[in-house]
């Protein structure tokens, strides 16, 4: 029964929309409306701005990461693992936004270092080489994905790897119309780097 009300909170939990949050209550801006449409953080810092940026990205990830802590005496990570995809579905299709939120990169994130800080680690650094050398958000989380499902294999943990693999697949998923547009050549790239 445990197991039921933790999936529960973990959903309600990554249910909050952070973007749509900090932009209507610090820019009176629906974010929906703007750039992308997405409720996420790539889209919060291109419609925000850097600040709201930052605060978007960290809310997203704690999500996540929250998630993995609400079954902690459970000892097996699986079971964590699990509650944080609950959060993943939560930050993916709010009950809070019309079931319509982010692309699920951030509040993964927050579950692996929930669960690994060194896989969270070695995640920041392949997304920031990715996005140095590709210039797209979309691309560098998709990239990020696929060089975590080969790394997690070194960490012994069946598990995390499991885990991580749906996760990938799924992020590709909710990536596909991006993937589209880096086909067409009109996915926006970052300007910055
Ligand atoms: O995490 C979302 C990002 O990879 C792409 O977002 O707004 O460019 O579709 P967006």
């Amino acid at each position: 029964m445990e197991y039921i009300i933790f999936a529960i909170i973990a959903y309600l939990l990554g249910s909050i929309p952070s973007a749509l949050i900090v932009g209507k209550v610090g820019y009176n801006k629906d974010i929906r409306l703007h750039g992308s449409g997405n409720l996420g953080a790539t889209n919060t810092f291109r419609v925000l701005g850097i600040k709201a940026g930052i605060i978007v990205t960290l809310a997203d990830i704690l999500k996540g990461t929250v998630a993995t802590l609400i079954p902690l005496f459970m000892d097996a990570d699986v079971y964590r693992l699990v509650i944080g995809l609950f959060a993943v579905l939560g930050h993916t299709y709010p009950i809070f936004a019309k079931f319509k939120g982010g692309k699920a990169v951030a509040t993964s994130g927050g579950i692996i270092l929930g669960i690994n800080p060194l896989l969270f680690l070695i995640m920041i650094l392949t997304f920031i080489i990715s996005l140095y050398l590709s210039k797209y958000v979309s691309l560098s989380s998709i990239i990020t994905g696929v060089v975590s499902i080969i790394a997690s294999i070194f960490f012994h943990n069946i598990g995390l790897f499991i885990v991580i693999t749906v996760l990938t697949i799924f992020v590709i998923y909710r990536h596909w119309d991006n993937l589209k547009r880096i086909k067409n050549k009109t996915e926006p790239k970052i300007t910055w780097m």
